[in-house]
């Protein structure tokens, strides 16, 4: 059913630091911000503890349909490490309109975009994304067999922080494309292959590419990457077992 009240379009929240949310958040500074709504880095007043608060433009929210659906998804994947932690739901005023605020844990860590985007040659180093690569298949693993589906898997939705030889990685940002399905799960994994292309430098290195790498991407046919791994854990289980056969490796 269409809701009778006109929603009111905001493109952006644009919230200056030390700006109070509900009452209880302070506004530290912006995160991000994409289709849905700005993500600010806040500080819960009462303890001083950092979270994330994601605002949600109200026309991309219907009825808080966005955010319900998002607040559910994560909290029924708690168990699942990669996955954001949800906290719990605020409402404020935005310019007299009523705006609904996720809280969830505040993710130290940079954007696979920012990654690429500061690396040279705009591509990151092999060991690196095969190290983030893996930590996303096992990942989704485990999102698929909690029977979930993350949806919108690509290099603006996963954080990564550097630690030691180790990338700890958590996503972000599921996606409402209707009820679980095998086929939403392999458009993950599809949508994780992808990542890895992007993260090596996309179509511009492709080719210069190793065999082994070439024979988890390729070409980006869809048809054939699924039916070398038709579930995340068929890559994953690929990625533990592979034999490199270049020079060098
Ligand atoms: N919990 C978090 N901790 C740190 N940064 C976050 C968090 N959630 C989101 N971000 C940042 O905010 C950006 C936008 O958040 P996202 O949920 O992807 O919004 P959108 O749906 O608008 O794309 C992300 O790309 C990421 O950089
Ligand atoms: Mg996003």
């Amino acid at each position: 059913m269409q809701s009778t009240t006109k929603t009111p379009r905001i493109r952006s929240f644009s919230l200056a630091r030390g700006r109070v949310i509900g009452g209880k958040y302070v506004v530290e500074s912006l995160l991000g911000g994409g289709w849905e709504g700005e993500v600010y880095r806040v500080t819960e007043r009462r303890t001083g503890a950092s979270r994330a608060a994601k605002l949600f433009f109200p026309q991309r929210n219907n009825d808080d349909k966005a955010v319900t659906f998002y607040a559910r998804k994560l909290e029924s994947l708690r168990a699942c490490p990669i996955v954001l932690k949800y906290h719990h739901s605020e409402s404020f005023r935005f310019r007299g309109a009523p705006v609904t605020v996720l809280i969830s844990e505040f993710v130290e860590g940079r954007i696979i975009d920012d990654l690429i985007d500061s690396s040279p040659g705009k591509r990151l180093p092999e060991y690196e994304a095969l190290a983030i690569f893996y930590n996303l298949a096992v990942g989704l693993e485990q999102i698929h067999a909690e029977r979930e589906y993350h949806g919108d898997l690509h290099s603006g939705n996963v954080l990564v922080k550097r630690r030691g030889v180790h990338f700890d990685v958590k996503l972000v940002d599921l996606f409402d494309l209707g009820k679980p399905s095998r086929a939403h799960a392999q458009y993950d994994v599809v949508a994780l292959v992808r990542l890895l292309y992007d993260m090596l430098g996309g179509q511009r290195w492709y080719a210069a590419q190793r065999d082994e790498i070439k024979k988890i991407i390729c070409g980006l046919r869809q048809s054939l990457i699924l039916s070398r791994y038709p579930t995340a854990r068929r890559l994953r289980e690929h990625l533990d077992q592979f034999e490199w056969r270049s020079s060098g490796a």
